[in-house]
């Protein structure tokens, strides 16, 4: 099986960098389309750092017949389960799916459509973004942690990935490592989008630091209840960190915003605030975000005029 093809759903900017940096690392993958295209392969292209190069990668459509074996999911985490549930009859028991997407919530969603699937998790700090259609820019290197909840030890698949990916590890403790790019994604995503300003806006702006101090406040007592202590007590230092290191980026939520597309947020923030009820912990600024960004997303017609 370790040779069958890994699927790969969602030919976005992290898709195609993901398919191409393993094809290239040796490991086969197929790329799977909304429609099955015309051709076998599909032309990546893939540019970083002044140079870009150009792979063939195998390509098929989601409609397609065929057992798959193991499959990557790349897609938004809006569409995480409705884009596995299109190839569910193509999968079994032994097949294994691996989810890189932001947020949480869709892996234990999936598990409850598909119980006893051999479901893992990993999330990833590298920095793609399309430049056109199967053409994606590596904006930055970055590191990928992947894992299943109690599995301490890679499986036998896992080596050769990461050979291939170069910065990929085993996260024996998984559930901690998708809680904090949570926490993370949770204090700096919704209020970008809520001011439409780049991540370091969050720290020259007075009233903007307040509200990320209040924020993480809340976060990391929902972090405490849940039982991740070693992310609470970190999480303004990191928060920090990150938007220091990110400070001229637009997040991923802004750009949502800007397109017109549906946002993350009920896998961002409504995974927090649905934990933090669960816990009985107060949260009413991550409320009031939530509520906020379901609200833009209600009126959503299109993209931004500032993006047409
Ligand atoms: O979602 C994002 O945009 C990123 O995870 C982060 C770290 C917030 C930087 O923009």
């Amino acid at each position: 099986m370790t040779d069958s093809p890994w699927h790969i759903l969602g030919a976005g900017a992290i898709g195609c960098l993901f398919a191409a940096k393993l094809q290239r690392g040796g490991v086969p993958v197929t790329l799977l389309l909304r429609t099955s295209p015309a051709a076998a392969t599909l032309p990546v292209v893939v540019a970083s750092g002044g140079n870009s190069s150009e792979l063939a990668l195998p390509a098929a459509g989601v409609g397609d017949r065929g057992y798959i074996a193991q499959l990557l999911v790349t897609t938004k985490a809006p569409d995480v389960v409705t884009a596995v549930m299109s190839v569910s009859d193509r999968l079994d028991r032994n097949s294994r799916v691996v989810l890189l997407a932001n947020g949480m919530g869709f892996a234990a969603e999936l598990q409850r459509q598909l119980p006893g699937m051999d479901i893992y998790s990993g999330t990833t700090t590298e920095g793609a973004y399309r430049i056109g259609p199967q053409r994606v820019c590596h904006a930055g290197h970055g590191r990928t942690l992947v894992g299943q909840p109690g599995l301490t030890q890679p499986p036998d698949w896992f080596a050769p990935w990461a050979e291939a990916l170069g910065e990929c590890c085993w996260e024996p403790n998984i559930e901690q490592a998708l809680w904090e790019k949570l926490a993370v994604n949770c204090a700096i995503n919704p209020l970008t989008a809520l001011h439409r300003c780049n991540n370091g806006e969050l720290l020259r702006n007075e009233n903007l630091a307040d509200e990320v101090d209040r924020l993480c406040g809340e976060i990391s007592r929902v972090s405490d209840a849940a039982g991740f202590t070693a992310v609470s007590q970190a999480l303004r230092g990191t928060v920090n960190r990150v938007i220091t290191a990110t400070a001229d980026n637009r997040s991923s939520m802004l750009q949502d915003v800007l397109a017109g597309r549906p946002t993350e947020i009920d896998y961002i923030t409504g995974h927090l605030v649905a934990t933090a009820r669960r816990y009985g912990v107060p949260v009413p600024c991550n409320e009031e975000l939530l509520l906020q960004i379901r609200g833009l997303e209600s009126r959503r017609d299109g993209p931004d005029p500032v993006q047409r």
